[in-house]
């Protein structure tokens, strides 16, 4: 019996009682036009109307966009609503709520949104997608006659329609400059201050939008439950009658842009005159990759003969029982063989006071730290709390903190211990009591790193991965390489952290695509191709960080002018220009060693190549860093690191993988003058010699 897993088998029951229970809730539907109820995804003849990237998925989840790039996805139900008696009449009241689950590309990063919309036509020909949600053409901002009513939920912070973050809810009526708009969250009960949710979580969130004609009051809500809030995030006070026509149609509309992410929407109900039905999150379809699937399945092989399944029934039950006596943090076999101390989950509660917002130390695409004092030790500690896709990700992940545990490093975040509780993961790591790299680098940091701090920064990470890739029994690669996972000590020594997370989310994706892991920006171009980190890959993503850590800005400035985007090819634009120390962070008033800086951007430039093999190993790095060996004068160019040109040049093939290597070919917006730039420098390039004048012929180096 130990194959199975008592808490599964409870769950699953406890999804057939739900299924039988709510069964006939379909029959009692009412006339079409005023009642939309899809309580558990949609039907194949799904009475939607999809047009661009939409397409209603085998398992009843509406996907409105894949990870395309600048594509958008629509779906509106096929018969138009009644709103309005007359044209001069006033709107009626309605109210919605949905289940939509954003998951980006990347972790962290996607874009652009999603949006109910209410609207005149059903298929929005002109509408563009990136930051104009797939619901109007950028002529059409504001004006009158568009008939577009829309409640965004937008994961792209956009300047040009003045957006408050990158992470809102917002009202916009005929334009895509919100009328009112909010962070997304909600108010806990009686709870005066909102909690966030994040839109781009891949978790499901139920979104509530209410109308009330009497009072003339819109309200959104959303939570991450099946529960309605009682207070909305969002009211705006708007009588809706002049900017609707008689009948409307209603749906959604999404968008991606430069960066991408999955939108979808698994369960619906809307209402005329009267409060639409919620959702209820347990019985919805699960988006594909999600732990749900493996339930479904189970239901399906289940319930091909009742009295198997009372048999089930029963057992389950008795399972439960011994299961939940034994212990509440269910320690399987295979849990027993790993090294580090494995923590009781009660400690790790106390420790952060439960989990306690005020404990947060921050949230990233993994999950979310908390700093906790260890009861017995008093010991500072961080407690890291994973999310995690799947189980099996889990089991491969865990028997890795066997070696992760056993590597000592004294730039390397140490890991104390662990605890599984169902699927969630709690790493307790040594409390780093000065935050990661990035707070000190981008936007407003937290204090400006003087030269000195930042080289021995750069030198820190450069050891650890001398260590973990050379000097262990085995290589070890960490995968995510950036300034968010080097961790400040009290002084200000760089340490890396976040060890093997990223193989962890890898093992948990949906095993029918390959996922790149990483973070746009630091991933090794081969990676999209090959999907195989490398030692190689660790030293590309360490060439960004010393690029950043000397400009003090992100290898990829998804906000900045299109010609600056790309750190690298700005970089290089200048050290083709001669005039190299022009990148050097502005914040450092100049207060910088010369050398120091020529050799880190010189070496940013050399890791950052397009080809794995010509970038240096880490021992020569350490060397050139140490000042054992000196670097030639000759840099290579990066090359076409995001190989812009048009079709395929190189003889290597362009098998277009899954990443943003095709991204960015298919970036209209991206500056022309500095594509070819960045393609037209071949060759070697002295720097000595002075500005360099462009080789006209633009052949491949390769
Ligand atoms: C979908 O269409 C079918 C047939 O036209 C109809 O019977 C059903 O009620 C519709 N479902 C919804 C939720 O409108
Ligand atoms: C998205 O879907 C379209 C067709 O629906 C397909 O052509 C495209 O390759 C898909 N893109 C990705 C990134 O999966
Ligand atoms: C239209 O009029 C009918 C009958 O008076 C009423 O029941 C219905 O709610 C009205 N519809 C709208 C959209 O105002
Ligand atoms: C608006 O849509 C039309 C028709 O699709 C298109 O030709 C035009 O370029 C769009 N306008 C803008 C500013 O994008
Ligand atoms: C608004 O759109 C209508 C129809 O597309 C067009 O005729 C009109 O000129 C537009 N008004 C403005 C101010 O752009
Ligand atoms: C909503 O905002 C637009 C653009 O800012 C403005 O023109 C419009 O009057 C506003 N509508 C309402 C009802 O406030
Ligand atoms: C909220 O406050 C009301 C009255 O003040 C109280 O009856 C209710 O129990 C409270 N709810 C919660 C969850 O604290």
């Amino acid at each position: 019996m130990d194959t199975l897993s008592p808490t599964l088998l409870w769950v699953s029951v406890s999804m057939l009682i739900l299924h039988f229970l709510t069964a006939p809730a379909e029959s009692q539907l009412q006339s079409p036009s005023a009642h939309i109820f899809f309580p558990r995804g949609f039907t194949a003849a799904a009475n939607l109307t999809v047009n661009g990237g939409s397409q209603v998925l085998s398992n009843g989840v509406l996907r409105l966009t894949n990870a395309s790039l600048r594509a958008l996805g629509h779906a509106f139900y096929s018969s138009p609503v009644r709103f309005k008696n007359s044209s001069g009449g006033s709107a009626a009241s309605f109210s919605t709520a949905f289940a939509f689950s954003t998951v980006p590309q990347y972790p962290g990063l996607g874009g652009h949104g999603l949006a109910f919309t209410i609207s005149r036509s059903s298929d929005l020909p002109r509408a563009l997608p990136s930051q104009y949600l797939g619901l109007m053409n950028a002529s059409d901002i504001g004006n009158f006659s568009n008939h577009i009513f829309a409640a965004e939920f937008d994961t792209v912070k956009d300047f040009e329609f003045g957006d408050i973050d990158d992470n809102h809810i917002g009202i916009d009526i005929n334009s895509l400059v919100s009328n009112a708009s909010v962070t997304a969250g909600y108010f806990a009960d009686n709870s005066s201050t909102p909690r966030v949710i994040h839109l781009q979580s891949g978790e499901v969130i139920q979104a509530w939008v209410d109308y009330d004609s009497l009072r003339n009051q819109l309200d959104v809500r959303i939570s991450e439950s099946s529960v309605k809030p009682t207070r909305a995030i969002l009211s705006f006070n708007v009588d809706l009658s002049e900017f609707f026509e008689e009948t409307m149609f209603v749906g959604f509309s999404a968008s991606t842009g430069l960066l991408a992410s999955y939108h979808y929407i698994m369960g619906w109900s809307f209402s005329m005159n009267g409060e639409a039905k919620s959702l209820d999150l347990s019985s919805l379809p699960s988006t594909p990759g999600s732990v749900k699937t493996t339930h479904k399945g189970l239901i399906l092989g289940v319930s091909v003969s009742a009295s198997v399944m009372v048999v089930f029934f029963l057992a389950a039950i008795a399972l439960y029982v011994i299961h939940r006596i034994m212990t509440a943090d269910a320690i399987e076999a295979w849990e027993l063989d790993v090294g580090p101390h494995r923590f009781p989950y009660k400690e790790l509660k106390k420790a952060t006071q439960g989990f306690r917002e005020k404990e947060l130390l921050g949230f990233g695409g993994f999950g979310r730290v908390y700093r906790g004092t260890l009861p017995n030790t008093n010991t500072q500690v961080a407690v890291k709390r994973v999310l995690s896709r799947s189980k099996q990700g889990l089991q491969k992940f865990v028997t890795e903190i066997n070696i992760i545990g056993r590597l000592r490093h004294r730039n390397l975040v140490q890991l104390l211990g662990w605890c599984r509780r169902r699927n969630d993961l709690l790493l307790v790591y040594e409390f780093m009591s000065n935050g990661s790299l990035d707070k000190y680098l981008f936007d407003e940091p937290k204090r400006i790193l003087r030269w000195e701090e930042r080289f021995k920064i750069i030198k820190g990470v450069a050891l650890v991965l001398l260590y973990l890739h050379e000097e262990g029994d085995q290589t070890v690669i960490h995968r995510d390489i950036k300034a968010a996972n080097v961790l400040l000590d009290g002084g200000f020594n760089g340490k890396l952290g976040d060890f093997g997370l990223a193989k962890l989310y890898e093992h948990g994706a949906d095993p029918s695509t390959t996922r790149v892991v990483g973070t746009l920006g630091y991933l090794a171009p081969e990676l999209t191709k090959t999907g195989k980190p490398t030692a190689s890959s660790d030293v590309f993503s360490f060439g960004a960080l010393m690029l950043e850590v000397v400009c003090g800005r992100r290898p990829m400035e998804p906000k900045a002018m299109p010609e600056e985007l790309m750190l690298v090819d700005w970089v290089w634009e200048k050290w083709v220009l001669g005039s190299i120390l022009d990148v050097v962070d502005p914040r450092l008033g100049g207060q910088f060693d010369e050398a120091e800086a020529i050799l880190l951007l010189k070496l940013g430039l050399i890791c950052s190549n397009r080809m794995p093999d010509i970038r240096p190993p880490m021992r020569q790095l350490v060397q050139y860093l140490e000042g054992d060996l000196v670097l030639p004068d000759k840099v290579l160019p990066p090359e076409g690191n995001y190989d812009f040109k048009k079709g395929c040049s190189g003889s290597s093939g362009c098998d277009e993988g899954p990443g943003y290597v095709h991204s960015y070919q298919a970036s209209s917006s991206y500056d022309k003058a500095t594509m070819s730039s960045s393609i037209a420098n071949d060759g070697d390039l002295d720097l000595e010699a002075g500005p360099y004048s462009p080789d006209s012929s633009s052949s491949d180096s390769r």
